[in-house]
């Protein structure tokens, strides 16, 4: 196996800078990569969380103007991984989050912001850095897909690219106005480019000319082909059919692997279960829920969003409550859910804990101290949450769609007496069908040697980076033989 270099850009990474599950996936691949004689270097933007925690080192390149101000690539380590820091105080030193202001909105600039990062990958990939010239760029989501969209319009050589849509439900749509600015050539703006109804879409643009577009599981590979799932990009990814894959998210097993996670109460794998119930306890305790080992536990750390799908838990609450079951629940996001969420907590003390907000520290607690996990998506790409619910022997109850679908063994009859069910799983996607589920859930938690084999199964499932890894590499080396030959 000859050795590929890959320049991978992106606008998180974990633990640097995470919103969601794009972040964990960024920050994991690259170790995991390094396995299968893939060197791979990371270009984000230099958010100041960004600059305070990495360890900064020379700087590589700059630019006198980067849409509208000056900027530097900084060369810096995580551990092993080599990450550059694109340095634009004009677009990234500020207060909010990495997209949106302390009060949640949306920077004003964010196509200029993104269109940076696209650009400065896109300059790393043709040459810029004589330290390193990547084989492949590996663009993920819309905020990094205009990289493929420059190497395309330019006339120098280029390696191949490769797009991962994460979320298709975010694809960076902006005014065509626009164009001049983002350094976009005239003839950008037509249907083979990056015009998308008469605007520019950057996720669009990407999936149009990149080389290869994968996503984050096999079903939603197939699901964005569609109608109901595609977001309007279905047609063109139709007619791409032949370069699309799913690949699987796995887990980073250095951050949640509950034998060795030092954010949990007591350590424990799947030949000491009996320790779990110490982190059950605990989670009791710290979220103020009554302390009782018989209650039905049920977790979520999620996003807020209808995308996630909580309104449906929310409808459940009052028949879950009467069954003296508990919820442990730590998530940020949209406002009416999560004070629906507040209000529940205020009716059902001690059995409804809330946290609004974002703790990794809770949500390993969370994960290792529920019973049951729950994660009621309307769509979901691959989903992390479940597959740590997995790891951690806290039983995820999910519904039928993405990721969720391919990661997840449904105990229906046939796969509990094939002793190989690792959760459940509902459909459609309703309050009703919800209801029934987690009433399952329910019952089979009371009969205690089946509640452990779910366990014991989804514990022993292989949820690591390997595959998926094997997987990438094999794609790459693909890529690039297709631009060679
Ligand atoms: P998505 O990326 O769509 O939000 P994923 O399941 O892929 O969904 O990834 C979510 C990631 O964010 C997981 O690592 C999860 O633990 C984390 N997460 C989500 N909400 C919170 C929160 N409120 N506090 C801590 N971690 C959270
Ligand atoms: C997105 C998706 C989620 C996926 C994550 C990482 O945020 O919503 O399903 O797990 O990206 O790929």
């Amino acid at each position: 196996m000859t050795r590929l270099r890959v320049l991978a850009v992106a606008s998180e990474m974990n633990p640097l800078v995470k919103t969601g599950g794009l972040a964990d996936v960024v920050g994991a691949l690259p170790a995991a990569l390094a396995a299968q004689n893939v060197e791979t270097r990371t270009l984000i933007p230099g958010y100041p969380e960004v600059l305070a925690a990495l360890r900064v080192g020379e700087t590589v390149l700059s630019f006198d103007d980067l849409f509208g101000g000056p900027a530097w690539v900084h060369a810096g380590r995580l551990g092993d991984v080599d990450v550059y820091a694109l340095v634009a105080p004009h677009l990234y030193a500020r207060e909010g989050g990495p997209y949106a202001d302390t009060d949640g909105v949306d920077y004003p600039d964010n196509a200029l912001r993104f269109a940076a990062l696209g650009w400065a990958g896109a300059q790393m990939a043709q040459g810029a850095l004589s330290e390193f010239i990547p084989d492949v760029l590996h663009a993920h989501d819309w905020q990094a897909a205009l990289a493929p969209v420059y190497l395309h319009y330019s006339d120098r050589p280029r390696p191949a690219t490769v797009l991962t849509v994460h979320n298709i439900a975010f694809q960076g749509q902006y005014p065509k106005e626009l164009l001049e600015d983002l350094l976009l050539p005239p003839e950008a703006f037509a249907v083979d480019g990056v015009e998308y109804y008469g605007a520019i879409g950057f996720l669009k643009g990407g999936l149009q000319l990149c080389d290869r577009i994968t996503t984050v599981s096999p079903t939603y590979a197939q699901e964005i082909e569609t109608s109901e799932f595609g977001m309007g990009l279905e047609g063109l990814l139709r007619a791409r059919a032949e370069v699309v894959t799913g690949i699987l998210n796995g887990v980073d097993e250095s951050v949640w692997n509950p034998a060795k996670d030092p954010r949990i109460e007591a350590r424990y794998d799947h030949f000491s279960l009996a320790t779990r119930a110490r982190n059950k306890t605990a989670l009791q305790k710290r979220m103020r829920l009554r302390a009782d080992a018989e209650a039905f536990l049920l977790g979520v750390v999620s996003r807020m969003s209808w995308q996630k799908g909580h309104d449906m838990l929310l409808a459940n609450l009052p028949a879950l409550m009467a069954r003296q079951a508990q919820l442990a629940l730590i998530g940020t996001g949209e406002k009416d859910l999560e004070e629906g969420f507040r209000a529940a907590q205020d009716a059902y003390p001690g059995r409804v804990s809330v946290t609004i907000g974002y703790s990794e520290d809770l949500a390993h607690l969370i994960q290792a101290g529920a019973d049951a996990f729950l994660v009621p998506s309307r769509f979901e790409p691959c989903g992390l949450t479940q597959l740590y619910a997995l790891r951690y022997g806290a039983v995820p109850v999910v519904s039928r769609v993405g990721g969720l679908k391919d990661t997840i063994i449904d105990a229906n009859e046939m796969a509990l007496q094939a002793g190989v069910a690792t959760g459940l799983q509902f459909s459609p996607p309703t309050a009703e069908a919800l209801a029934i589920a987690l009433a399952q859930a329910e019952r089979l938690f009371r009969d205690t040697d089946t509640w452990r084999k779910l366990q014991i199964n989804g514990m022993k499932t292989d949820v690591s980076w390997r595959h998926p890894a094997e997987r990438y590499a094999e794609l790459y080396r693909e890529a690039v033989a297709a631009r060679a030959g």
